[in-house]
């Protein structure tokens, strides 16, 4: 799914301005003119290093986010309520692992390795949205993740249809056409429970309460307290700020807890006719700031259960390489 946004420095050896001095004014030139007049660039064109790290580590993170991305709910397949609950949560977790192999594929065309790119996440110095690192405690989780976490993850990302990157957007045009079955299957999930009995209802209540104002700091820090924000817009890699895409999961999300029949846990949320918008509560920044930089409930066993699966997988890299290798030597003996 996901984004926070993508703007949060991690520690993958970022030295942008320095570079960015001695790039040659004509090609700057050109890229500056293709980007002014909202074209594309693709693997193969000049680009400004500062441009390609910026990219590396925005699409890295999020490919990191889908694939660790699939361990909260993934902890649920084996205690779906239903088979059909079962089924559809095994097909969401599976996607969101497809949306990681995508974002991959796109980061290695900027020339780094997704080894490279995995051992930075393995090893905790690359970021992934900070969402993942809360536990899912109850079913309605589930739902409600589908409801609000990929809900926002489609706000941040349907802009992403439109960067500036060839390969990054035409990944995000599939990534979004899945991530809103993603939402929408969370939302019938929990209007659902919705009908049900009065536990039930009581455990939506306590799920969104739980995740309302994580996923708010899902669009990342004010748009005043974002430092690489101006620049990827100047690029043409982020499309919206962070403070209006906020915005614009808040209106959109109102009207949709009312027809669930739930409270959002905000005293503050009201419509402004003044603006033409939802006010809304403070956001608990210190938290955010506290997950991001590994302090989370779930940062560490989030990360222990990556590793581990990598290094259980390890066979199956090995098999499907040595697989690889016979084909092409086959190959190579019949074209003698
Ligand atoms: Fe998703
Ligand atoms: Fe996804």
């Amino acid at each position: 799914m996901y984004t926070q946004s993508f703007s949060v420095p991690d520690d993958t050896g970022q030295k942008i301005k320095a570079v960015a001095a001695i790039e040659p004014p004509e090609l700057m030139a050109k890229f500056d003119a293709r980007i002014d007049a909202d074209g594309r660039i693709e693997p193969q064109d000049w680009m400004p290093e500062a441009y390609r790290k910026t990219l590396v580590r925005q699409i890295s993170q999020h490919a990191h986010s889908e694939i660790v991305g699939m361990l909260p709910e993934g902890n649920w397949i084996s205690r779906a309520p239903s088979l059909k609950r079962k089924a559809i949560l095994i097909a969401k977790v599976q996607d969101e692992g497809g949306h990681g192999q995508y974002l991959y594929s796109a980061a290695e065309t900027l020339g780094v390795s997704r080894a490279d790119l995995l051992d930075a996440l393995h090893s905790g110095k690359a970021k992934y949205s900070s969402i993942f690192n809360y536990p899912t405690l109850n079913w309605a989780d589930v739902g409600t993740i589908g409801w609000l976490v990929d809900g926002a993850a489609i706000m941040n990302q349907v802009p992403l249809c439109r960067c500036s990157y060839g390969p990054y957007s035409r990944a995000m045009i599939r990534v979004c056409k899945e991530e809103s079955f993603h939402q929408r299957q969370g939302y019938e999930a929990l209007l659902v429970m919705m009908r049900g009995t009065d536990e039930q209802k009581a455990m939506v209540q306590d799920s969104v309460n739980r995740w309302w104002w994580k996923c708010l700091a899902m669009f990342g820090p004010p748009d005043a307290d974002s430092p690489h924000s101006a620049q990827g817009m100047r690029w043409g890699i982020k499309r919206v700020s962070n403070d209006d895409l906020r915005q614009k999961f808040i209106d959109a999300t109102v009207p949709q807890a009312k027809v669930l029949g739930i409270t959002l846990p905000d005293p503050d949320l009201k419509w402004n006719e003044e603006r033409g918008h939802y006010d809304y509560g403070q956001i608990d920044w210190d938290e955010f700031w506290t997950t991001v930089n590994g302090n989370g409930p779930c940062n560490k066993e989030r990360l222990s259960t990556r590793v581990k699966a990598h290094n259980d997988g390890q066979w199956v890299r090995d098999a499907a390489l040595a697989h690889a290798r016979k084909q092409q030597q086959r190959a190579m003996k019949e074209a003698a």
